[in-house]
């Protein structure tokens, strides 16, 4: 069945069943590579779109739930990756594998739209769910705290 989804920006329509994971559809069907597949059962994070607004996990979001909403992915960030999450991340040279980073980034970017200043509490609520195997978690919280003693930004949407 069609699906009419706003995904960073551009309106698409995607015929797959219902029950497709959104990560299926970002990925596979879009072709926005960015976001990456992990455990593909809610438990790693690497997957995290924001949908209408709030950081998900895609790979556990029926396209169906996804269907006329506004979805946000790593590509949809920013026009040209200034975001205050990707300066900070490239400031203090985050990535190791890169391979969780996507997720990271968008639970951050979730969590700076509501939290604009978080303390050490939210940032670890915010980003329990999202795991890195190669152990970065201290310059993911230093990043952090850093795009958010930067001027705030509303997500601009890149168009991709
Ligand atoms: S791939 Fe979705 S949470 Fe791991
Ligand atoms: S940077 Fe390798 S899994 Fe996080």
């Amino acid at each position: 069945m069609p699906y009419t989804l706003t995904v960073n920006g551009q309106t698409k329509t995607v015929d797959v069943p219902g029950d497709m994971p959104l990560l299926w559809v970002v990925r596979d069907v879009l072709n926005l590579k960015g976001t990456k597949f992990g455990c593909g059962i809610g438990q790693c994070g690497a997957c995290t779109v924001h949908l209408r607004g709030r950081a998900v996990r895609s790979c556990q979001t029926p396209v169906s739930m996804a269907a006329n909403a506004t979805i946000t992915t790593i590509e949809g960030l920013s026009p040209d990756g200034t975001h205050p999450l990707q300066v900070a991340w490239q400031e203090i040279d985050v990535p190791q594998c890169g391979y969780c980073q996507a997720g990271q980034i968008m639970s951050a970017a979730a969590l700076l739209q509501t939290t604009p200043k978080p303390n050490e509490d939210d940032i670890d609520r915010a980003m329990s769910g999202n795991v890195c195997r190669c152990g970065t978690y201290l310059r993911i919280k230093e990043a952090i705290q850093k795009a958010a003693s930067m001027p705030p930004r509303p997500i601009q949407t890149a168009q991709r």
